[in-house]
């Protein structure tokens, strides 16, 4: 196996950034290949925590080398920030990255829409991050975008930045009532980032190609989660990339056929943060019964926000493995059900009456939808120290069972814990 993607099967914050630094440790590339700094992975190293946003989760290991793809959209200030703070925290980036001379550039008029457009639509409200991904999107669409390679030529950037800030200082103004922006402060601030980017220019495709044809391993991040998709997601409350497989692939410049093997990482319960309908939600009494935001860690990495919680939901993980492909799932997070009696998993929805083996796709069906449930036994007591899958008690194994059959693709690994050996190969990568 030379290829692997890995994706996030649900609303994002699956445990990516865990299974990532697992497999970086055996791969030569790790890609990033959409998204911006909206994606928010936590990676722990015994006692140090890492934040990653827009570096690839496989930058722990001194011998990876880790590329951000032309699929994605940069906040410099952010990556710089990003970049800063993992040097503090020890790890070298020099020579270890690269940034593809099409990705886009997140601009400050950007973020101030993303708020702007949140703030106008209401009830409608996305509950985006805030940083500025949709309108950086939407400009790379309409074609009005500037790239990493443009930002890089002060004189390339000053015609592009000329032709576009007064259109968005128009919008600002006129249908915001907002200041505009001031050119000068723009330009000037983005072509110091420029400069201080260049030596991070690489000919992202050509290593990924290159790499591939000589045999190494290439392992690609996905970011966010399948039902985030902006195309198969739960729209419009979704993110602007694509984030299924085909998505990751086609943001890093590599073709399907090069391939090998996609997992997808799926948590033991759902989560969501941001606005959007969310069926198997945990009621009041149920919440109760589960650990906290804090203790689960599911308070969000990137603003903070506590995500909401809910059983196991089926139908949405099964949607996701049909649009990505998923070879084999890994499952995270078995550990925070360890105290519940029952346990529910959603096998499917009820519509007016109606079964739906998948998600509806208008969004007003999603929210009336009546999740059909099965209740298993829980097993009441910790897992988080067990090393193999046998030694799992009968309920859990009996859980992941079910998953598995449900979803329709085998378990290759298993997280019980935040910490690397917290872990469970079922099967073997690389
Ligand atoms: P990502 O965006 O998919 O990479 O996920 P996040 O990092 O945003 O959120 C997952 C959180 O759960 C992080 O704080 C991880 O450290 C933590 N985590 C990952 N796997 C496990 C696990 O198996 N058990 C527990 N308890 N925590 C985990
Ligand atoms: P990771 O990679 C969870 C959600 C936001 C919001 C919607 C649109 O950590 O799994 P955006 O700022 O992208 O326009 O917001 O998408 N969202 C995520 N939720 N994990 C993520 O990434 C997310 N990235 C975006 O909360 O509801
Ligand atoms: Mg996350």
């Amino acid at each position: 196996m030379r290829s692997i993607i890995v994706i996030g099967t649900q609303w994002g914050d699956e445990g990516k950034g865990k299974v990532i630094d697992l497999l970086a440790s055996q791969a030569d590339l790790v890609v990033r290949a959409q998204g911006g700094n909206n994606a928010g992975h936590t990676i722990v190293v015994g006692d140090i925590e890492y934040r990653f946003h827009l570096v690839p989760s496989g930058i722990l290991y001194p011998k990876t080398y880790c590329l951000i793809g032309g699929g994605t959209v940069i906040d410099p200030q952010v990556l710089l920030e990003e970049m800063q703070r993992l040097e503090s925290q020890g790890v070298d980036l020099k020579g270890r990255l690269g940034i593809s001379a099409y990705a886009h550039i997140i601009f400050p008029y950007h973020k101030l829409l993303d708020k702007l457009y949140e703030e106008q639509k209401g009830a409608l409200a996305i509950g985006t991050t805030g940083r500025g991904i949709g309108p950086c999107y939407a400009d790379k669409a309409n074609r009005v975008g500037i790239r990493f390679c443009e930002l890089l030529e002060p004189e390339i950037l000053r015609s592009r930045l000329q032709a576009v800030l007064p259109i968005k200082n128009r919008e600002i103004e006129a249908v915001f009532g907002k200041a505009p922006l001031v050119f000068d402060a723009v330009f000037e601030e983005y072509k110091r980032y420029g400069q201080a980017l260049r030596p991070f220019l690489t000919d992202v495709e050509a290593r990924i190609a290159q790499a591939l044809s000589d045999d190494k391993k290439v392992l690609f991040e996905g970011a966010h989660g399948s039902l985030l998709d902006i195309t198969f997601g739960t729209y419009p409350f979704v993110t602007s990339s694509s984030t299924i497989s085909s998505g990751v692939s086609g943001g890093a410049g590599v073709g399907p056929s090069r391939i090998d093997h996609t997992i997808g990482v799926v948590k033991a319960y759902t989560t969501r943060v941001g606005s959007g309908a969310f069926p198997t939600a945990l009621n009041e009494a149920e919440l109760k019964l589960f650990v906290d935001n804090k203790t689960a860690r599911e308070i969000g990495t990137t603003t903070g926000r506590l995500r909401r919680m809910g059983w196991f939901d089926a139908c949405l993980v099964r949607h996701a493995v049909k649009l990505s492909g998923v070879d084999s799932f890994a499952l995270t997070k078995l550990d925070i059900l360890d105290g519940l009696d029952e346990i529910k998993i959603c096998k499917g929805y009820r519509l007016d009456g109606r079964l739906l083996n998948q998600p509806p796709a208008i969004h007003e069906h999603l929210e009336k939808v009546e999740p059909v449930y099965e209740t298993l036994p829980g097993w009441k007591c910790a897992t988080k120290d067990i090393n193999h899958y046998q030694d799992l008690p009968q309920a859990a194994q009996k859980y992941l069972a079910r998953i598995t059959e449900l979803i329709g693709v085998p378990l290759s690994i298993l997280s019980l814990g935040p910490e690397r050996h917290r872990t469970i190969f079922i099967q073997d990568f690389f």
